[in-house]
């Protein structure tokens, strides 16, 4: 059964690309590798013992996406594609909104036109914002964005909630995954995240300045109303926010009725300061994360992590690995791509 994955060769992207392969599924690659590498498809292929398909294409284009569908009997995407630095966002909004809402929209025109039914997207905990109650559930309210992409993400929803129910007499069935932070690698150490340039969060930064390639990582405030007054995040495996995307695309493949449109928490639960985050990285891996403390990122939310029951409930799926697991295979991928050529 295939399975169109946009932005197949991203950080999200790759993992679940594995996932979808090592549950019998066989993904099919686009991915322009404006935001990626090439040597990602190498590490896939490396996990999965063959190369997988790869349309080096944008998912803009209505013309592009139509032959893929044409060519291969797609039964579902799950849609990564897109731009997704927040600092970026602020600077570059109309490309953002292009860029971002194009893309989905023009996907949504071809799955329509071409008959495909399921849609997995790929939405954030930045549309919670600062939530007022912690942990947070999908009931907790939208709060207005304070960034373009995470503006993006919201918007998306709504366009994909809009068109769910504009569709009477037709079937689209859509699960939104609002992810939390995603961290890690796969244990092989042959994938993982590869930020261009200086990295935008927290986990890259700290294994880059680990292994000496960048300065000390600065810790953006340490004056926060939290009991270590550094911010707190719900830090989850990216293999298991991967096997999360093949739990919600089986859901809608089995899902009866026509039509569906609804959203589900993609996270551990718990709540982890970047403080503890770093000491359990210098614990698990035996060495120091050279730090200093430097003022607040503008946008920061205090505190944000998930009530993941909805996940395990419905999509009888809940996070397996550990802070530690993915601090681990954090470090082993830095080490395995810091290797002199
Ligand atoms: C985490 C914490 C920083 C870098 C990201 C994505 C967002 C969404 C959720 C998917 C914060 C602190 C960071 C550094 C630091 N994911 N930090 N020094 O901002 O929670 O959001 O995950 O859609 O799209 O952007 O993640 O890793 O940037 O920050 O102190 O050099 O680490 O202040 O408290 P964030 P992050």
């Amino acid at each position: 059964m295939k399975v169109l994955v946009t932005g197949g060769a991203g950080f999200i992207g790759s993992h679940t690309v594995v996932a979808l392969y090592e549950a019998g599924f066989e993904p099919i690659i686009v991915d322009d590798f404006s935001n990626s590498d090439p040597q990602i498809i190498e590490g896939i292929t490396a996990i999965i013992g063959k190369k997988p398909t790869v349309y080096q294409e944008n998912c803009h284009s209505m013309d592009v996406l139509k032959s893929i569908f044409e060519k291969e009997q797609i039964e579902g995407v799950i849609h990564f594609a897109a731009f997704k630095a927040v600092g970026e966002s602020m600077q570059k909004p109309l490309e953002y909104y292009d860029n971002n809402l194009g893309s989905l929209i023009v996907l949504l025109k071809c799955m329509l036109e071409c008959g495909v039914k399921n849609l997995i997207f790929s939405s954030s905990c930045t549309v919670y914002g600062e939530p007022d109650a912690l942990p947070v559930t999908e009931q907790t309210p939208v709060k207005p964005a304070n960034s373009v992409y995470g503006n993006t993400q919201q918007i998306g929803e709504e366009i994909l909630s809009d068109t769910v129910r504009s569709l009477e007499h037709q079937s689209l069935k859509v699960l939104s995954l609002r992810y939390f932070n995603p961290v890690g690698a796969h244990p092989s150490a042959l994938i993982g995240e590869l930020p261009r340039g200086v990295p935008n969060n927290l986990v890259p930064f700290m294994t880059q300045a680990a292994a000496g390639i960048r300065g000390a990582l600065t810790i953006f405030g340490d004056d926060y109303p939290t009991p270590d007054g550094t911010c707190i995040r719900d830090y989850i495996h990216v293999m298991d926010l991967a096997e999360a995307h093949v739990a919600g695309f089986r859901y809608l493949m089995s899902h009866e009725s026509p039509a569906i449109y609804d959203v589900v928490n993609v996270g551990t639960g718990s709540g982890v300061s970047v403080l503890e985050l770093l000491q359990s990285f210098e614990r698990i891996n035996g060495l120091p994360v050279p730090y200093k403390i430097g003022p607040r990122r503008e946008g920061d939310v205090v505190a944000v992590y998930a009530d993941a029951s909805k996940a395990e409930k419905m999509l009888c799926w809940k996070a397996l690995r550990s802070i530690e697991d993915g601090l681990r295979d954090a470090w082993n991928w830095q080490k395995n791509t810091s290797k002199p050529e």
